[in-house]
């Protein structure tokens, strides 16, 4: 909780903070990489990096987290923690580089608001950034030592066997792992994600996340769209084959389908379908009655991957429904069906569970017709294949 003279200061602030924050990241992570060239190499996303998206999210974050505790003061907003922590143990951050990054953050921000950064104004934003950042590494230790992660962050990374990979559509593609030592494969939950750390032709050692998109047979399943213009997809598709080995961080990722009797909605679009598919994997194998929805937007038929996927595990649901819209629909496709995701012609029912993944447009307008269908904001869980920007 934020000592009451810090939050007056910080509320004082916030404004001030919340309007410079645009300038002050480009100058936080110009100074950290100018430090630590390392850190953007083989740690950051250098494509988030290049595209901005990542620098919005983290300055964000710390906004957010101030605004919050201003507003509810005797409660940590443990769910929007919950998201990055998972992320940090999934790339591998240690306890020790908080020290580094608050020496380069509030640099930045003495750079950028000079005078402003009265040692009052200091020492009030310094308590907002330790809170925050010891409650982070709370959860991350706690979160090590719950999940193969293991206590060292040293030991994350484990070498598995790519046992076989499939096409499933012209830009999408399936691989199947197992460790290489011919350990055990780790637990995971359906809706969770592993990194994959890939080196790549300059050296740099990239991290990126896929959802697990289904059982295996006791190997793990990820899958993969081209992106364009991507250095990491590019590399999987281009020269992971069946027999090569690649680097692995265990499942992890705080939006995973929780047990249950009540319905559940799975809505995704493109790409999106990956943790749904393996939400309705898992409840296919369990021979679930609950009530499933499942619904899908894709460019075409051709661009749907998991289409057949759908079909059959939906058919193997005694209580599953599936409803797929494609904008440009190829042959004979009914025209309700036709365009954006539109929930105004889907039954959903009382009580519903919401998972949602796909790009934040898509997100957005789903949220936004859920709720009118009379589903709880806190029923609405959502994944984004990226930065999460709406923290920001
Ligand atoms: C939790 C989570 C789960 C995910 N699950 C999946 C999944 O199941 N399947 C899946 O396919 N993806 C998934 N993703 C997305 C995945 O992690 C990668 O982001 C995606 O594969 C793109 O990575 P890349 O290295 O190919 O692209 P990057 O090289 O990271 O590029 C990303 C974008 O930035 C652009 N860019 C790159 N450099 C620049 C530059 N200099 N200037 C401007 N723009 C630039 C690129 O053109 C591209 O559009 C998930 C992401 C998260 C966070
Ligand atoms: C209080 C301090 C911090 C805050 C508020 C913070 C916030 C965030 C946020 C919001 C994300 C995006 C999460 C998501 O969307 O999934 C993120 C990701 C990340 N953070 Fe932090 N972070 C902090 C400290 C650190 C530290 C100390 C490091 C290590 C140098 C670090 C490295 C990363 C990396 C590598 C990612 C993934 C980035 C990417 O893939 O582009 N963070 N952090």
């Amino acid at each position: 909780m934020l000592s009451t003279k810090s939050a007056e200061v910080v509320e004082a602030t916030l404004p001030v903070v919340g309007a410079a924050i645009g300038d002050i990241t480009p100058r936080f992570y110009d100074r950290l990489f100018a430090a630590h060239p390392e850190l953007l190499r083989d740690l950051f996303n250098r494509g988030n990096q290049a595209n901005g998206a990542q620098r919005q999210a983290l300055a964000g974050a710390i906004a957010a987290f101030a605004s919050a505790l201003i507003a509810h003061p005797d409660q940590r907003p443990d769910a929007m923690l919950a998201r990055i922590a998972h992320k940090h143990v999934s790339v591998g951050i240690t306890d020790d580089q908080y020290r580094i990054v608050h020496e380069h953050l509030f640099a930045a921000i003495v750079e950028v608001l000079g005078e402003a950064v009265t040692p009052e104004v200091a020492a009030a934003w310094d308590e907002v950034y330790w809170l925050m950042a010891n409650a982070l590494v709370a959860i991350e230790d706690r979160l090590r030592a719950e999940t193969a992660a293991g206590g060292d962050p040293a030991e994350l990374w484990r070498p598995y066997t790519v046992v076989a990979r499939y096409q499933e559509t012209g830009d999408v593609t399936t691989f199947l792992v197992r460790p290489a030592d011919g350990g055990p494969t780790p637990a995971s939950r359906p809706g969770q994600y592993v990194s994959v750390r890939t080196r790549l032709a300059d050296g740099a050692r990239q991290i990126r996340q896929y959802s697990l998109s289904g059982s295996a047979h006791g190997a793990l399943r990820f899958t993969v769209k081209r992106e364009p213009g991507g250095e990491v997809s590019a590399h999987l598709h281009d020269h992971l084959h069946t027999g090569d080995t690649v680097e692995l961080a265990p499942p992890l990722g705080d939006i995973a389908l929780a047990d249950g009797d009540g319905p559940v909605l799975l809505a995704s679009a493109g790409i999106g379908n990956t943790p749904m598919t393996a939400m309705l994997d898992h409840l296919a194998a369990a021979g679930s009655p609950r009530t499933v929805v499942s619904v899908h937007g894709d460019r075409d038929q051709l661009t749907h991957a998991f289409r057949a996927d759908l079909a059959q595990l939906t058919a193997k649901l005694p209580n599953a429904t599936a409803h797929v819209f494609y904008e440009r629909p190829l042959g004979d496709w009914p025209a309700e069906r036709t365009g954006l995701v539109d929930l105004s012609t889907v039954d959903v029912p009382a009580g519903t569970t919401a998972y949602l993944c796909g790009p934040l447009p898509f997100l957005r307008a789903v949220r936004e017709q859920l709720l009118t269908a009379g589903v709880p904001a806190a029923d609405i869980h959502y994944k984004v294949f990226g930065p999460d920007l709406w923290l920001a």
